[in-house]
């Protein structure tokens, strides 16, 4: 038996997760969630930024945009879905009939706590003659206050299928935002959020490190501030700047994003080099707190005793859903 203390811990894992919960050490985890994969049907998604262990036992990694596809069109009756609540429950939203499960409950994200859906109401009723633009990193309740949603992969897209006159709210993120301003010459009104990881970045070492390797190409994601995205070779969501280091004849990269996406990049392209872009802290590399609270233990547990699950109230869920299918339209015309 690999668990001990079942019965009396299941009943808090709802709320409070795994922590009473032991794995036996003896377990080889990648054959025992393989196996509950095939028993249960289930589907791993992983986000680009979780551990390496939980991407190379995952059956699709991906960003926030194929994550959304997959989880809409995936006919699995479990979804396990390793990354933050916001994409497990946007998968809930897309596919309600399927048990979404996350390996940790608590796994949020800055940027979606940076809006709050009550404040979010009253700045979007001063400005009743805006449409709402959502980035896919937002909760369910700052979803259904939005027109349609956009991710990295797609948020031009977006805001180029409405007209120049047509006046816009952008949120939650306001270094997207202010990108696809710059981008597509427009005027965006930005909510004031943003992410503790692309915030943090030292465009200082970032340069020193350019100096150092004069050959190498700098990428960033569009949630970096502009300071740093100023400097960069390409800007891209996780997916488009992966394909940018497989496709470019360069040998090194210096990556300013979350150091996930690493694994996948050196995977890939062995034969070349990757540099993760240093915070402005002591650290080397730039983590996710939230992203990385998931862990291989806490994937097998959560798919042994499918939880923690995400509910939504329906009323929520069917609100929430109108904008997402909207962007899921658009990007689907367009190839995406
Ligand atoms: P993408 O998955 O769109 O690249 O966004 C990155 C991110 O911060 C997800 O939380
Ligand atoms: Fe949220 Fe930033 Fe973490 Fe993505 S990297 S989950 S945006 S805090």
């Amino acid at each position: 038996m690999a668990v001990m203390h079942v019965d009396a811990a299941k009943k808090n894992v709802q709320q409070a997760g795994f922590m009473d919960l032991e794995v036996d050490p003896r377990l080889d985890l990648f054959q025992e969630i393989n196996r509950l994969k095939k028993e249960k049907n289930a589907l791993i998604l992983a986000h680009y930024y979780q551990e390496p262990d939980i991407q190379d036992v995952a059956d699709y990694i991906g960003d926030s945009l194929g994550l959304a596809q997959q989880a809409e069109q995936t006919k699995a009756d479990m979804i396990v879905f390793a990354g933050v609540h916001f994409m497990a429950e946007t998968a809930k939203i897309l596919n309600p009939s399927r048990k979404v499960v996350i390996p940790d409950l608590k796994a949020g994200c800055s940027l979606s706590d940076s809006c709050p859906p009550p404040l979010f109401k009253r700045f979007r009723e001063a400005h009743p003659d805006h449409i709402v633009i959502s980035y896919i990193n937002c909760s369910a309740g700052i979803k259904e206050l939005s027109d349609v949603i956009c991710t990295s992969s797609n948020a031009k897209l977006i805001v180029d299928s409405f007209t120049k006159e047509q006046k816009i709210i952008f949120a939650p993120d306001k270094n997207l935002g202010s990108y696809i301003n710059k981008v597509t010459g427009r005027n965006m009104l930005l909510w004031n959020g943003a992410c503790m990881v692309h915030e943090i970045f030292s465009l200082e070492k970032i340069i020193n490190l350019k100096i150092r390797h004069p050959k190498a190409k700098m990428i960033a994601h569009p949630e970096c501030e502009d300071s740093v995205l100023r400097v960069a070779d390409f800007i891209g969501s996780t997916t488009q700047l992966l394909h940018f280091t497989e496709k470019d004849p360069s040998k090194e990269f210096i990556v300013a994003t979350e150091t996930g996406i690493l694994h996948q990049m050196m995977k890939n392209s062995p034969d070349k080099i990757f540099i993760p872009a240093p915070p402005d802290n002591a650290c080397a590399c730039n983590d996710c707190p939230h992203m990385k609270l998931n862990s291989l233990e806490k994937l097998y547990l959560c798919m042994e005793y499918e939880l923690p699950e995400i509910h939504m109230e329906p009323s929520l869920r069917e609100a929430a859903r109108k904008p997402i299918e909207r962007m899921l339209q658009i990007s689907a015309k367009a190839g995406l």
